[in-house]
């Protein structure tokens, strides 16, 4: 750590791929409190690219040597979802403070594994929920935050992409580097987003079904990702969960890569369903549901600002190091993520509820 507890905190970043370089672009736009100083990726030039594209000054030829580099206060983890854990835990452990893409792990149990570290060692890591922190997501929470919506008791929490599969062969489409589909990649997004909205219920059951009916054919492929039409395809495209919680509240879950469903938008969504109002929110809108006089009246909701999502949740990490507080999105949210996914993924196999015990 460097001596002032408000010196600016130096970076590294593994892993140079698409959302490495957003990363690292938006670490150069917060030079008043970060510094992006090295960068590694196990295909070397692309790093020495980056390295150059973004002004970095060191490129490292491992993770290892990244790690044991004493200049750097904390990293960034943006790699393919099977490499989270070793390589989060190899951070911590080295000293450094993390910043780790979503999902947290491949599975609860290496997201467990991360948990105990980070308890150990103390020091910061954060998930790339990036969505939490858009002004229009701080602006429901505010509004929920203030009791408007009375007891939220059920939620309706989605994405349907109609042609959305991320590069078809490569690490997204394959079980074993991945660990899913849909349900894993933006299905996380929003169960952390819903969990985030109801302050952090506890699931108690889940019961889920996951379909693969455009990916094994080669049909429904989407822009994000290269692909690699002789890779493997053995992920869900499509998965569905209804997911209880200790407070008696449900959610409903629904993501797809590739779906025919023509009535539903490609966009985000969450409806939150509460006693005394509601909140709809949809891509970049947001409405406000309550009932006046027996009819309905719906208001829109307006952004807090048009900050950037990805600098405040910078932002929020490196005031969390400095402050010595634990950051939203913590290691404890991604390990309760990763639990729901696990279990969803399950009871598609099983058939049967499946029952989540957190003692
Ligand atoms: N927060 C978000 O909204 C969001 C969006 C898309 C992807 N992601 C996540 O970001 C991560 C990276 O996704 P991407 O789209 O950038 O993938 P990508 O394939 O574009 O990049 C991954 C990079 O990691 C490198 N790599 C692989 N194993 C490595 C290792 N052990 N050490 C160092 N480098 C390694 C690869 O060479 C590649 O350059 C994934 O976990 C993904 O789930 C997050």
């Amino acid at each position: 750590m460097t001596n002032s507890s408000t010196a600016r905190i130096r970076f590294g970043v593994i892993g140079a791929g698409a959302i490495g370089a957003i990363h690292m672009e938006t670490l150069n736009k917060l030079a008043d409190v970060a510094e992006l100083k090295a960068v590694t990726d196990t295909y070397l030039p692309l790093a020495e690219q980056r390295a150059a594209e973004y002004d970095i000054p060191v490129t490292h030829s491992s993770p290892e040597a990244l790690l044991a580099d004493p200049k750097l206060d904390a990293v960034v983890i943006a790699v393919p979802n099977q490499f989270h854990a070793p390589l989060a835990i190899a951070a911590l452990e080295a000293g450094k403070h993390v910043i780790l893409e979503k999902p947290m792990a491949i599975d609860s149990a290496k997201a467990k594994e991360i948990v105990d570290v980070q308890e150990r060692t103390g020091k910061t890591l954060i998930i790339a929920q990036q969505m939490r922190f858009s002004g229009l997501a701080r602006a429901v929470k505010a509004i929920i935050d203030e009791g408007k919506l009375g007891r939220i008791y059920n939620v309706k929490s989605g994405w349907i992409r109609k042609k959305g599969i991320p590069g078809w062969g490569s690490w997204f489409t394959r079980k074993e580097l991945a660990g899913g589909g849909p349900l894993i990649d933006i299905g996380v997004h929003m169960l952390d987003l819903a969990l985030h909205f109801m302050s952090g219920p506890r699931p108690v059951t889940v019961f889920g079904t996951t379909y693969a009916e455009f990916g094994p054919h080669k049909r429904g492929t989407g822009n994000w990702g290269t692909p690699n039409w002789e890779g493997t395809y053995d992920v869900e495209d499509l998965a569905t969960a209804l997911i209880k919680l200790d407070n008696g509240a449900t959610l409903a879950l629904d993501v797809s890569w590739a779906a025919h469903a023509a009535e539903m938008s490609d966009e985000p969504y969450i409806h939150l369903m509460g006693s005394e109002a509601g909140i709809s929110y949809v891509g970049n809108t947001a409405k406000f549901i309550t009932h006046v006089d027996n009819e309905v009246v719906t208001t829109e909701i307006k952004p807090l600002d048009d900050a950037n999502e990805r600098e405040l949740l910078a932002r929020h990490f490196i005031q969390s190091i400095q402050d010595g507080t634990t950051p939203i999105s913590s290691a404890i949210s991604g390990y309760t993520n990763n639990r729901i996914l696990d279990a969803i993924y399950e009871s598609s196999e099983t058939g049967n509820q499946v029952k989540l015990n957190w003692n």
